[in-house]
């Protein structure tokens, strides 16, 4: 690939198409993105080349068309998942993010591994306990007439599920909720490394013990896994571990707080979900598209032309669902929810790489619904509400101030 000289932008991309990406990492707002910021993009041209595409410091191609986008996802002959997660970078370290990061044929044996463990049964199995602990957080603002619904909820109880996934003790909630913000919002640099290099020596220290004493949990099934007569290595083991507490806490945090935003600021919506349960299915799964977050990445690996451009392998992908499930082409009236709508849409991603613990999320995002309907009367944002969003990476919101009337 050769470089023009004078703007470093390659010479295979039209000059025309090199523009910023607005939901670059780093960038935040005090604007709903929903209202403008994501819409503008959809007036733009279906492809463009951002210099602050990627994790906002490298130049990435962005595509906004839900069409584009799935032809990438599928298409693992032109495109790796390779590197695009920085963490081990970070830390001087050579491991990856599993099984995010890793291409055909090896992908299949991670997923061979992690699938069974969110199959239907399983996720039923946890019913009841994902129930409990939604419960036990509700329990403590329940009567106050308000809370922080981020603080207080969202963000503390997908890790309780996962530390119940995993058979940790809960009382690490508030150690995993300091390392989560510091790896995936902490914008200093040291801060960072030092909640990578923490982790992973939880993670592992947990590892050994349960190859030493298995207890039927995830992690001691990673650990004594046997694939094709394969065994995981130890940074194996960690970045399958890892993918799990990167993938599934922040992503739920996040979808939780957009869907009670839209039901704190739409009444009629939030009306008809308590008076008819049985459209909650159906309803999150609007929701799911009309707020999704989650932006990752590709590198190309063998020329190929997509949406009417040409990229040369090393060109950066930007992944993100929140354009695809906004497309205009892809979804009549995107801003609009409407819960008949049964979308077919991109926010768990699609292709082999397709978020493995979906159905789990779904479940937590059901159940958190279902409880928090029975224990509040219809809540509202509280007046003069101020919320960040930050707009990289997994679009998620800083705080959601909600009120009742008790
Ligand atoms: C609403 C919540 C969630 C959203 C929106 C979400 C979204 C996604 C997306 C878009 C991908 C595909 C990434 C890509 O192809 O580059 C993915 C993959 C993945 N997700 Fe999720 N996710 C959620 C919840 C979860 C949960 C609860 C878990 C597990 C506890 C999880 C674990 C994973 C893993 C391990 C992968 C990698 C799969 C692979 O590479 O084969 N996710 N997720």
């Amino acid at each position: 690939m050769q470089a023009d000289r004078t703007t470093n932008i390659p010479a295979h991309v039209p000059p025309e198409l090199v523009k910023s990406f607005p939901l670059h990492l780093g960038a935040t707002t005090y604007e709903n993105p929903f209202d403008r910021i994501v819409p503008e993009i959809h007036e733009g041209p279906p492809v463009f080349y951002a210099p602050d595409g990627w994790q906002g410091l490298e130049a990435a191609w962005v595509f906004r068309r839900a069409e584009d986008l799935r032809r990438i996802y599928m298409d693992t002959e032109h495109f790796s998942s390779k590197d695009f997660a920085p963490f081990a970078t970070l830390v001087g370290q050579d491991w990856n993010v599993l099984p995010v990061e890793a291409d055909p044929p090896r992908h299949r044996l991670y997923r061979t591994v992690m699938n069974p463990f969110f199959s239907n049964n399983r996720v039923v199995e946890l019913n009841d306990q994902v129930r409990q602990r939604a419960r036990d957080y509700i329990g403590q603002f329940r009567n106050r007439g308000q809370c922080e619904f981020v603080g207080d909820f969202a963000a503390r109880f997908p890790i309780a599920v996962f530390l119940e996934l995993f058979g940790l003790p809960l009382e690490d909630v508030d150690q995993f909720l300091a390392w989560e913000e510091d790896l995936l919002h902490n914008p200093d640099v040291d801060d960072k490394t030092a909640a990578v290099l923490a982790v992973k020596g939880y993670i592992d220290r947990v590892a050994e013990a349960r190859r030493e004493h298995p207890r039927g949990d995830l992690i001691s099934d990673i650990v004594h896994a046997e694939v094709d007569g394969y065994r995981f290595s130890d940074d194996e083991i960690f970045g399958l571990c890892f993918n799990l507490y990167l993938g599934g806490l922040d992503t739920v945090t996040t979808n939780l707080s957009w869907q009670f935003r839209h039901l704190a600021t739409h009444p009629d919506d939030q009306a008809r979900l308590r008076a008819e349960p049985a459209l909650m299915p159906d309803a999150i799964e609007e929701l799911m598209r009309a707020y999704a977050a989650v932006t990752t990445g590709r590198t190309c690996i063998k020329p190929v032309s997509v949406g009417g451009v040409e990229l040369e392998p090393g060109d950066r992908v930007m992944m993100s669902t929140t354009l695809g499930n906004t497309d205009p082409e892809a979804f009549e009236n995107p801003f609009a929810v409407r819960f008949d709508r049964k979308p077919r849409h991109l926010a768990f991603g699609t292709g082999i790489h397709a978020c493995v613990g979906a159905r789990l999320a779904r479940r937590e995002l059901h159940l958190a619904m279902e409880e928090i309907f029975a224990a509040i009367p219809p809540f509202r944002l509280a007046p003069d509400a101020k919320i960040r969003s930050n707009l990289g990476g997994v679009m998620n919101i800083d705080n959601l101030p909600l009120i009742w009337d008790s």
